[in-house]
């Protein structure tokens, strides 16, 4: 049996043996590293639960581990998170697939949000105490229970806000707020076009937009999801499956757009190109059409390469029309540190509120990523580090996605499968 085939099981943690996971976990929020040179002689090994990434393919590849160490010492400016919730990522699909390079190479604990409480704080930490609820952000390394983290990358929570929200925050609003504000400088009376509007940074980019006078958002999303992202502030929701939404925009709008949103690449940064109007700005800022299934497609990607958006300054200029590229693992740690303060603040004024689509443990990882795979999410997925316990149910808002759509997109994962595929490397 496939892979694919194979049923995603709750994975029964392993008790890790070695510190491999840890060695590879980069220092800025990574596995709490033994106390080593000077352990206090009644300091008790303590056990806690991570997802590490073991190699790259399919969902078998992301393993829930138990390590078991002495509590760690920290370093000056460091605090010990223990995580109560984390953001799955349409970036840690890809990193899966190792197409993600800012993912050290496996083993790796994966993750790059979550939100928890401060159990313990390094020297010349000021502002942080132990009991603070925190969100985290990091590269990697945040899908565990405990995380040692530097302070300046922890950010209070509101009262409020729960942990689920405090770990759906960082990834999707930051994104989306310096794409809309600093990159396409977003003013009253616009309108956008958000792909992916049914997804985290899609429903953050929404809300967002309605922090602005009377823009008018283009969304497009499965047809299950139309109803919610209406409600949500998408003003045209439009079925990318059975429509063109070019036609559709173009119907709507003959100018086009001012902003379009591109996490998709290929054919339809093109497409994104020719809807702008002029003055108007394409923002690429991901290629989620390399992805067709839960493994590593070789023929998508090539696809995605050979109908990628090329051309000449001169003809830009012509056109007036700018393009622009965004990726959040390149942003500083200034300009993230500010606009999480002025996202929080946003938040406290009731002007976004993330939402959160399901919520998955630790050992149902693999069905958290099936599902945002298999395009079922509106909104944010959750990871939680605690054990599910027994007959829990799961704790889901979105409305099951039609069926057709689930057949219709594992038939295509199957064709492209049997035609396409190039399997992934072997352990
Ligand atoms: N550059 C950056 O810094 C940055 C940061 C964050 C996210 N991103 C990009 O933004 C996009 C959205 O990320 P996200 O984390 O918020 O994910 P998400 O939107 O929640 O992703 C899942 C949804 O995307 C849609 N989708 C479109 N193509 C898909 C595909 N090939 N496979 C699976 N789903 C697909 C599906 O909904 P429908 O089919 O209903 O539309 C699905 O439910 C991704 O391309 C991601 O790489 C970039």
């Amino acid at each position: 049996m496939s892979g694919e085939e194979a049923p995603t099981q709750q994975q029964q943690p392993e008790q890790e043996k070695t510190d491999t996971a840890d060695e590879s976990t980069p220092a800025a929020a990574g596995a709490p590293q033994e106390s080593g040179s000077s352990p206090s002689t009644e300091e008790k090994p303590i056990s806690w639960r991570s997802v590490v990434l073991m190699g790259y393919g399919g969902y078998d590849k992301v393993k829930l581990q138990v390590k078991t160490q002495n509590k760690p010492q920290l370093k000056a400016g460091e605090v010990l998170v223990c995580i109560k919730a984390c953001g799955l990522n349409f970036a840690e699909l890809l990193a899966r697939q190792g197409l993600y390079d800012l993912l050290p190479a496996p083993p790796v604990v994966m993750g790059m949000e979550g939100s928890g409480v401060i159990e313990a704080v390094g020297e010349s930490v000021e502002d942080r105490k132990v009991g603070d609820r925190v969100i985290v952000f990091s590269r990697s390394g945040i899908w565990q229970e405990l995380v040692v983290a530097s302070a300046n990358s922890t950010f209070p929570m509101p009262e409020q806000m729960s942990f689920e929200e405090g770990a759906a925050l960082p990834v999707n609003y930051l994104t989306a707020y310096m794409i809309l504000f600093d990159v396409a400088n977003l003013r009253p009376g616009k309108s956008v076009l958000i792909h992916m509007a049914g997804g985290g940074v899609g429903i953050a980019a929404t809300q967002l937009c309605h922090t602005v006078e009377e823009v008018i958002i283009f969304g497009t999303a499965s047809a299950s999801k139309h109803e919610t992202i209406a409600q949500g502030g998408v003003t045209h929701p439009i079925d990318y499956r059975t429509k063109d939404y070019v036609e559709e925009i173009h119907k709507i709008s003959p100018k086009g757009v001012d902003i379009v949103l591109d996490p998709l690449g290929g054919s339809d940064t093109q497409k994104g190109f020719g809807l702008l109007k002029p003055l108007g700005t394409l923002i690429v800022f991901g290629a989620a059409n390399c992805v067709t299934g839960q493994r590593k497609n070789l023929l998508a990607m090539a696809k995605t390469w050979y109908n990628q958006l090329s051309l000449n300054t001169l003809k830009l200029m012509q056109a007036n029309k700018a393009i622009a590229g965004f990726h959040l693992g390149h942003v500083s740690e200034e300009l993230i540190s500010n606009t999480m303060h002025k996202l929080l603040e946003l938040y406290v004024q009731g002007k976004i509120k993330p939402h959160i689509d399901s919520c998955y443990h630790f050992e149902e990882v693999g069905d958290a990523m099936r599902r945002m795979h298999e395009r079922q999410n509106i909104g944010k997925i959750i990871l939680l580090p605690e054990p599910k316990k027994k007959d829990e149910e799961p704790k889901s808002n979105a409305e099951p996605a039609e069926e057709v759509e689930k057949n219709e997109s594992a038939a295509t994962e199957k064709k492209e499968d049997a035609s396409e595929e190039v399997k992934e490397e072997k352990d």
